[in-house]
């Protein structure tokens, strides 16, 4: 299972930030890719109703039993991206996504296809259902993943995006998307 770190950690602050300005409580909130849900368990503790998906069994497992031992009282759904998703009208998604550019996917935590975009495309074409009218999306993205096109893709759909969030790393420089509808004028 993905532990942890610096993407998970910047996705954390945008999470604050969110709660600092909108408030998490009572919240319905969907992590996709949770993982370990370190930002699930953040945003639980802090107040939301939280739906925690990713397709992998085992971290599903692993996580469950850390709800319990928290005593975190989250909803965790085994689904391929949004296919098995039932719920609808979040007012918060957010999505760590496995980001890496890569030939194959051979490990799920990390690797994306090309520019590392695979799951970041089926993230943007599938949201829109499930998010509430003034819902609000946080993503993730490093500098490599084409941000532009997402930006694109976004205000082709209607919405708008800002970069709320960024750290670098001798690496990459990742960013923290945080996306919502355009307003009718
Ligand atoms: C970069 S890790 C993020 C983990 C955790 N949310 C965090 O921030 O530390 C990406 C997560 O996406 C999950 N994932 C990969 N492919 C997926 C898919 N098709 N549908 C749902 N989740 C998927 C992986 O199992 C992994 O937990």
């Amino acid at each position: 299972m993905y532990s942890p770190r610096e993407d998970t950690f910047l996705m954390n602050k945008a999470l604050h930030f969110y709660d600092s300005e909108f408030g998490l409580v009572g919240k319905k909130v969907l992590e996709v890719g949770c993982g370990n849900c370190y930002n699930s368990f953040f945003c639980a503790e802090k107040g939301a109703k939280v739906f925690a998906l990713d397709v992998d069994p085992a971290a599903l497992e692993v996580s469950k039993k850390e709800a319990k031992k928290k005593r975190l009282d989250i909803i965790f759904i085994q689904s391929d991206m949004f296919s098995s998703l039932q719920e609808k009208d979040f007012d918060l998604i957010f999505f760590n996504p496995p980001y890496l550019p890569s030939d194959d996917i051979k490990d799920i935590t990390v690797d994306g296809l090309e520019k590392g975009r695979h799951f970041i495309d089926i993230f943007l074409k599938g949201f829109k259902k499930f998010l509430k009218q003034d819902g609000v999306v946080l993503l993730l993205h490093a500098d490599y993943n084409d941000l532009e096109a997402t930006e694109k893709k976004l205000s082709k759909a209607g919405f708008s995006s800002e970069i709320i969030g960024k750290d670098s790393f001798f690496f990459e420089r990742l960013y923290i998307l945080q996306i919502t509808r355009k307003s009718k004028q």
